[in-house]
């Protein structure tokens, strides 16, 4: 296994390139299954998820060629034949389960694994399973996969409310009502930007979506969709993620400066707290300039849905506010038990506790090197930030959570002065 090896207390300075959005790229590459001919997705991160789904597109007699040196993925359904996805991969990343609303929209049936829960608790389908019942499909359970089929061969279309908002139900149930033979309406659909570009690819490839970026979509089935070239947005998470490194690792004034980014996939509320942490942000173009301040300022924050602070950067946050002058919380409303990170952090003398769905920050203690491990991936990115500003050697282990949704981190950091490595280790040894 690899880990990752830091040392901290390197001042950062220079510039750092933000890659495609993971969560952006995996629904376009499950658009792709629905037209027949070649379609390409250019800006592709190489990522670990990116290659599990291409092997689970695979599986289907889908043709799948991704180039990790371009950064490009072409695919081409016209040899599908086989409308599952199995356990093995599918329990390896939850978002194989798109593949259930692109198989029955492009085939009228599928066979897709129930996905299992995820490192930090619970995560329910119920939403997917009962939107495309309302388009009128017809869904079945059998040793524990979900086989779903159109009465037909077909969907009729139909209506469906979303409560909570779900990105991946969301999703799941587009792909299935763009091909529907009727109209469909969805309500309290998610808006974050993964789902408004995935709506605009499916509107190149002739899906007829009306009300993109709003809660409200109604869509008219197509009977054909056509192929297409599409680029993919750069990654807001990963731009989010830079972002906490230059305003606690940056050396104060000079800024650092991020390149290829779209700070308004961010939302407001991310980019408010930002502000309010006395740190320097500057839009330049495509660039982010972002100068670290003397003193941090403790900001609390909430996540929510878009333009809500985002989930998957309440991680890094808790780093950067462990690195304030004072207390301050983080409350999760998404995902109630997302808090894997925090025993591992506290290991690193991070004073932090868990109330509930809240964690309680002490700022201004020493951060200190020490043998941690990730358990999912904003959690361990939150390992390597603490490493950043610790005091001696950190050792993030398990690094392969990381490599699902940052690509080649370390080479990244090491650009901009940060002293890490990439190392083989043996999670079994005996210790030295
Ligand atoms: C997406 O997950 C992202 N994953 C997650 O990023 C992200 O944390 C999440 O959206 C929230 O923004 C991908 O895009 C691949 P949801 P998703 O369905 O679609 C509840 C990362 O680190 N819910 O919007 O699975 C659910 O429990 C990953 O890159 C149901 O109750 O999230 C949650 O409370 C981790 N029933 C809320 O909805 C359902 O059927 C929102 O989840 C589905 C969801």
């Amino acid at each position: 296994m690899d880990k990752l090896v830091i040392r901290g207390g390197n001042p950062l300075k220079g510039s750092i390139q933000v890659g495609g959005s993971k969560n952006t790229a995996l629904p376009l590459m499950a658009a792709a299954l629905l037209p027949d001919g070649p379609v390409t997705i250019e800006n592709v991160p190489a990522l670990r998820d990116i290659n599990t789904f291409s092997r689970v597109i695979a599986v289907t007699g889908t043709r799948v060629d991704f180039q990790a040196e371009t950064h490009t993925v072409s695919i081409d359904a016209r040899g599908l034949d086989r409308p599952e996805a199995p356990y093995e991969l599918v329990k390896r990343m939850r978002a194989s389960f798109y593949m259930l609303g692109a198989l029955l929209g492009r085939t009228g049936r599928a066979r897709v694994s129930l996905p299992g829960g995820c490192a930090w608790g619970p995560r329910p389908v119920d939403l997917h399973i009962k939107g495309l019942e309302a388009l009128g499909a017809n869904i079945e359970l059998d040793e524990g996969y979900v086989v779903a089929s159109a009465p037909g061969g077909r969907l009729p279309g139909g209506k469906f409310r979303f409560s909570p908002s779900s990105v991946g139900a969301t999703i799941n149930v587009l792909l299935a009502a763009v091909s529907a033979r009727g109209p469909s309406r969805i309500e309290n659909a998610a808006i974050e930007p993964d789902v408004v570009e995935f709506c605009r690819m499916l509107q190149a490839m002739g899906a007829r979506i009306q009300g993109v970026g709003t809660r409200v979509l109604e869509i008219e089935g197509v009977d054909r969709l056509k192929p297409v070239t599409y680029r993919n947005s750069p990654d807001r998470i990963e731009l989010g993620t830079f972002m906490i490194i230059a305003a606690i690792a940056g050396a104060p004034g000079i800024p650092i400066t991020i390149t290829s980014a779209d700070p308004d996939r961010l939302g407001s509320a991310f980019i408010e707290a930002f502000r309010q942490t006395g740190s320097g942000f500057e839009v330049d173009g495509s660039s982010v300039l972002v100068t670290a301040p003397e003193i941090l300022i403790p900001v609390n924050i909430e996540t929510g849905e878009y333009p809500g602070f985002p989930t998957d950067l309440q991680a890094q946050w808790t780093v950067l506010l462990a690195r304030t002058t004072g207390n301050s919380k983080v409350r999760e409303t998404i995902y109630l038990d997302r808090f894997k990170h925090i025993p591992e952090l506290r290991r690193m003398g991070v004073n932090a506790i868990v109330v509930g769905t809240e964690v309680a920050i002490e700022g201004g203690n020493k951060i200190q090197g020490a043998k941690v491990m990730s358990t999912d991936l904003r959690a361990s990115v939150s390992l390597v930030l603490a490493g950043l500003v610790a005091d001696g050697e950190t050792h993030v282990q398990r690094v392969y959570h990381l490599d699902r949704g940052y690509e080649n981190l370390e080479g990244k950091l090491s650009n901009i002065g940060a002293d890490i490595e990439r190392v083989r280790y043996d999670e079994w040894a005996d210790p030295e």
